[in-house]
């Protein structure tokens, strides 16, 4: 395979449990770029605020999101989350850290400084990123935007399967409320809502492998002129 275009950006946006951050870290391995997760970096932040009993609001952010210091690095194809040093990898995956990084992503001023930095990583090289907002506001002019859908049913399975591996015994029930709850307060926020653009190629991932969404991904990529076999 070889790169056509030096430097690329490809935004993944699209609701909980689409397989965003699979697809995108098998996507970033094929392609040798690197994936930036920006779920994880809300996750952190939420993380922080709801360790240190902080209330989440606008003040409280403008007080002490300084004092978060987030560093995503990749070791042997995983990647390690970091606050302040705390490898914080499996902490942020909860059921309660993902509800907390969609209040706190709610908040202008939390947005500002992370979608700042998720500018910055995408400056200089080829990036994949994914999130809410990637297609829409961090990269609006990205060379590939992908919008992953899926019906709720299939994606409350899959994120059922996620959460017994993490020794997480919900039912059903209250993952698909929670998951419903949390895609509602990410579409409908006022600042930054998740959305589909209109450039963004739309996959609905509910009968589809991994595999397959990678593959279909990888056929635009290369039509799109960006690598060729
Ligand atoms: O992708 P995820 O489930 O790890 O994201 C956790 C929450 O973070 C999600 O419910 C909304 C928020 N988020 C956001 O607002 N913007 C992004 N680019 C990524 C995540």
């Amino acid at each position: 395979m070889e790169n056509i275009q030096k430097k690329y950006i490809i935004a993944i946006d699209g609701p909980c449990a689409t397989g965003k951050s699979c697809i995108a870290k098998l996507l970033a391995k094929k392609l040798s770029i690197i994936y930036v997760d920006t779920g994880a970096m809300y996750r952190v932040c939420a993380y922080y605020f709801i360790t240190n009993n902080i209330k989440i609001n606008e003040e409280n952010a403008k007080k002490y999101m300084k004092e978060i210091d987030i560093k995503l690095n990749y070791t042997d194809g995983k990647i390690i989350i970091h606050l302040n040093n705390q490898d914080v990898t499996d902490d942020i995956r909860t059921p309660e850290i993902s509800m907390g990084a969609s209040d706190i992503s709610k908040i202008p001023y939390v947005r500002e400084r992370l979608v700042d930095m998720q500018r910055k990583m995408g400056e200089d090289i080829s990036v994949i990123m994914d999130g809410r907002d990637i297609g829409s506001v961090v990269f609006p002019n990205a060379d590939i935007k992908v919008y992953l859908d899926g019906d709720i049913k299939t994606r409350t399975l899959r994120r059922k399967k996620d959460l017994e591996k993490m020794g997480c015994t919900l039912s059903l029930e209250e993952i698909e409320k929670d998951m419903k709850k949390r895609d509602s307060q990410d579409m409908n926020r006022d600042h930054s809502p998740l959305i589909k653009v209109e450039d963004a190629i739309l996959i609905d991932t509910t009968y589809m492998s991994v595999e397959e969404v990678v593959e279909h991904i990888m056929v635009i990529i290369k039509d799109k002129g960006i690598i060729k076999d």
